[in-house]
């Protein structure tokens, strides 16, 4: 498809943008947004519908801004210990039992404990977040199978119940987590209580599912399919940040992203009317030969002044949780050099059964 251009329409469905170029510019073009002209939401049933990863401004600039102070630099260095100790625990049980579940055993609970964390979810309630939480993972970014949208309307609901209660409670006890950062915001009118219950469902749906591809396609791609890159890693484990990234670029846990246009906008030589959806393909412009040398080569050391990947995309909607995923890949990374140097892949992994998101659902190994 490349080789015909940048930009391929398909028979049927919207145009699907290839370049690294065409998708960065498109990510900052303030014509084309997440909504339909008016401001109405195009997929009014997904999971993350009325969260503000699918607002414009100014919503979408108001509710971020809300949020974003749980992402500071200290607060992330105090998540750093945190996340260390989850998963030094997480990893002894594992290398205890010799052969585990990369993805259940580890990959899973690491990013739940961490957004348990954040969000400030007491312990007792953990089992049901989590629970909840792997559910509403299930449909992430897009539509959920129909079979499954029952259980997950159920888990939406106790999820906004939980929300409520510690709403409740944050209100009369404050403490240093997202939900009481909201509900003081809430407390001054500058957010909703729904959707307030909506950001923290946000955060634990773009935080969970995504990390745990990250980390699962990182186990495959070193010790599996590239061991001379893992040899690599182990021997400098202070490639593991370059080793995220090349993860990230290489298999991006979030291969696609779609937006709307919201006037007349002109690309690649073609006039698109207002509504037309456009389709942004990350896999396809982080291996883009004009922004990577070698693109499809896995390689922990790329050569400086390439580009930054769009797996945490670009523009407004960057990933707000992005210092933290990179973080969470790191400290694995580097915990599983020096707990497990010998982790090999021992079965059959299985692909997660959707494409709004890459990974694996079971990645079988021994240490
Ligand atoms: C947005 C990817 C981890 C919170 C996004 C978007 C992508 C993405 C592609 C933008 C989608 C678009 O432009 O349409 C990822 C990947 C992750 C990850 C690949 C892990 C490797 C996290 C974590 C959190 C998080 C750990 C928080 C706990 C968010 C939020 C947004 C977002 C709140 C919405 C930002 C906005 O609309 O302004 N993420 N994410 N993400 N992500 Fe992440």
């Amino acid at each position: 498809l490349r080789a015909r251009g940048p930009v391929h329409q398909p028979k049927q469905g919207p145009p699907l943008l290839l370049s690294h170029r065409l998708c960065s510019e498109v990510l900052r073009d303030t014509r084309i947004g997440m909504r339909l002209p008016g401001g109405r939401s195009a997929s009014p049933n997904n999971t993350l519908s009325g969260t503000f990863i699918e607002y414009d401004p100014p919503d979408h600039t108001r509710l971020r801004r809300l949020a974003a102070p749980a992402f500071r630099p200290r607060l992330l260095r105090d998540y750093r210990t945190r996340i260390e100790k989850v998963t030094l625990d997480l990893l002894h049980s594992a290398v205890r039992k010799g052969e585990f579940d990369l993805v259940t055993d580890f990959a899973s609970p690491l990013p739940i404990a961490v957004i348990s964390d954040l969000l400030g979810i007491p312990d007792e309630h953990a089992d049901r977040f989590a629970r909840n939480g792997r559910l509403m993972a299930e449909s992430p970014m897009g539509t959920s199978r129909l079979g499954h949208q029952r259980a997950i309307n159920a888990a939406i609901a106790d999820l906004g119940r939980l929300f409520a209660d510690l709403m409740e409670q944050r209100r009369a006890d404050p403490r240093d987590d997202v939900i009481s950062l909201l509900t003081a915001a809430e407390s001054e009118d500058r957010i909703t209580a729904d959707e307030l219950v909506k950001t923290c469902g946000l955060l634990l749906i773009a935080g969970f599912e995504t990390t745990v591809n990250l980390i699962g396609n990182a186990t495959k791609l070193l010790t599996d399919d590239h061991p001379a890159q893992w040899a690599l890693l182990k021997q400098d484990p202070d490639l593991a940040p370059r080793a995220v990234e090349e993860v990230l670029r290489y298999a991006p846990p979030v291969p696609f992203a779609s937006r709307i246009c919201q006037e007349t906008v002109d690309l690649d030589g073609r006039s698109l009317p207002p509504k037309t959806m456009l389709m942004l393909l990350f896999a396809a412009a982080n291996r883009d030969p004009e922004a990577y040398a070698e693109p499809d080569q896995f390689l922990l050391e790329r050569a400086a002044g390439e580009p930054e990947h769009l797996s945490f995309s670009s523009g407004i909607h960057y990933c707000l949780g992005a210092p933290l995923a990179r973080m969470e890949g790191e400290v694995a990374l580097r915990a599983m050099i020096e707990l497990m140097p010998n982790l090999r892949v021992i079965g059959e992994p299985t692909p997660r059964p959707t494409n709004v998101l890459r990974g694996y659902l079971h990645l079988p190994v021994a240490v």
